[in-house]
C-alpha cells in the first residue's frame, strides 16, 4: 500500500523510514505542499500524509478523490486546515494523532515565557560581544504570578501542571471544566477573569467559537502589561489587534509559535527573501516579541510518536477498516 507524503522536512523522512519496514507500506514523500496543483501526485496511494499548512478544502479533497484517496493523515494533533464535510462527502476517512507529546508543546510555552522574562536570548548575543551589562535585561519572578490558561486539553493540562510546579496561582477556561486539575488547585472561571491574569496561555483549538479570540475586546480585559502566550493556532490571535495593543503597552510581552499567515512562511529558508507580509515584521520588529516558526512539536519523543500513531492509524484502516484517531465531528 501507498502513502503519499506531502510538505515533507528531512526529518519526517527520518523518522517515517525507521518504521518504515515494521509497517510493510510504500512511502512517496513530496517537499511541496498538498494543493489542487499536487494533489495528482498521489495517484495510485490509499492514504496521503500531510501536515499543520497543508490547505484541505472542498477542491483539495475532490481532487483527492479523484486519484482514489481513501484516508486523510495528519501527522499533527489540529485539523482545522481540512474541511471535514467535503471529506465525509467523497467518503474519505480523516485521522490525526491527537496527544503524540502535550509535554513537548506545554514545555515550549514555558521556555518562550522564561526567554520573554528573562531575555536570554539578548543575553546570549549581548556576552558573545563581550557587553557584560545587565541593563535591559529586567526580568520578574514568575512564582506567585497569575497564569490564565485557554483549553485545558492535553497541552493545557500539561502547562497548567508546570506552573502550578512553578509556585504560580493557575486559573483556566474551558467549555469542560477539568476534575483532575481541579483538584490540584487549578480554579476554572470565565473567559474575562482568566484574561486578568498576568500570563495568558492560549491552548484551545481553532474553531468557529475560537477564532479571533483575543481581539480589541478581550484584550481591553487584559492587565495592562500582560504576557501572552499563544503556541496553538495563530487563527486565535486578531493580529491587527495585537500590534496595536503592543504599541500602547497595553500587552507587555507576546510569545507566538503560530501566526494565521504562518503557511507563506513557517519551515522554510526565506533568509534571502524580500517578506512582503508587513503583519510579521512589525511583530517582529517589537523588542518584547518572540517569534518562534511553529517548533513547540518539535522533539525527538514527539516525532517518533507522530510517525508510530501515523502509520498505525493507516494500517488499522487498511487492515480492520477501524480508526481510533479519527478527527473529531467525522462519524
Ligand atoms: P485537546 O483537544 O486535547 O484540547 C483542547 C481543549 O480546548 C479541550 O479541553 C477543549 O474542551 C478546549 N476547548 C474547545 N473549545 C474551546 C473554547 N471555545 N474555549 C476554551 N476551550 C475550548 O488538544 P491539545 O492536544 O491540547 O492541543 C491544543 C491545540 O494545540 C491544538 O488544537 C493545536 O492547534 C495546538 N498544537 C500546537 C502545536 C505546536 O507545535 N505549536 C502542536 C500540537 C498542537
Amino acid at each position: 500500500m501507498k502513502i503519499a507524503f506531502f510538505s515533507t522536512q528531512p526529518y519526517d523522512i527520518k523518522f517515517f523510514n525507521q518504521l518504515k519496514d515494521d509497517f510493510g507500506f510504500e512511502l512517496v514523500y513530496f517537499e511541496s505542499a498538498l494543493t489542487t496543483q499536487t494533489a495528482s501526485l498521489a495517484a495510485n496511494a490509499e492514504a496521503v500524509c500531510v501536515f499543520v499548512n497543508d490547505k484541505l478544502n472542498s477542491d483539495v479533497i475532490d481532487a483527492l478523490a479523484a486519484e482514489g484517496v481513501k484516508i486523510i493523515a495528519l501527522r499533527c494533533a489540529g485539523f482545522n486546515n481540512v474541511d471535514l464535510d467535503a471529506a465525509k462527502r467523497n467518503g474519505i476517512q480523516v485521522c490525526r494523532v491527537p496527544a503524540y507529546s502535550p509535554e513537548a508543546v506545554a514545555e515550549f510555552a514555558v521556555a518562550i515565557l522564561l526567554t520573554l522574562n528573562r531575555k536570554t536570548n539578548k543575553a546570549y548575543n549581548r556576552v558573545r560581544e563581550q557587553n557584560f551589562s545587565l541593563n535591559g535585561l529586567l526580568g520578574f519572578d514568575v512564582h506567585n504570578k497569575t497564569v490564565g490558561v485557554v483549553g485545558t486539553g492535553n497541552i493545557g493540562k500539561a502547562f497548567c501542571k508546570i506552573m502550578l510546579g512553578f509556585g504560580c496561582k493557575v486559573f483556566a477556561f474551558d467549555v469542560i471544566a477539568n476534575k483532575d486539575l481541579e483538584a490540584i488547585g487549578v480554579e476554572f472561571k470565565p473567559l474575562q477573569d482568566v484574561l486578568h491574569c498576568d500570563i495568558i496561555s492560549l491552548h484551545c483549538p481553532l474553531n468557529d467559537q475560537t477564532k479571533h479570540i483575543i481581539n480589541d475586546t478581550t484584550i481591553a480585559m487584559m492587565k495592562k502589561g500582560v504576557m501572552l502566550i499563544n503556541t496553538s493556532r495563530g487563527g486565535l490571535i486578531d493580529t491587527k489587534a495585537v500590534i496595536n495593543a503592543l504599541k500602547s503597552g497595553q500587552i507587555g510581552y507576546l510569545g507566538i509559535d503560530v501566526y494565521e499567515q504562518e503557511e507563506k512562511l513557517f519551515f522554510r529558508d526565506l533568509s534571502s527573501n524580500i517578506i512582503q507580509d508587513d503583519q510579521i515584521q512589525r511583530l517582529m520588529s517589537f523588542p518584547n516579541v518572540l517569534v518562534t516558526s511553529h517548533q513547540a512539536f518539535f522533539t525527538e519523543d514527539a516525532l517518533h510518536q507522530i510517525s508510530t500513531t501515523t502509520l498505525k492509524n493507516i494500517k488499522d484502516f487498511h487492515e480492520k477498516g477501524v480508526l481510533d484517531n479519527k478527527a473529531a465531528f467525522l462519524v
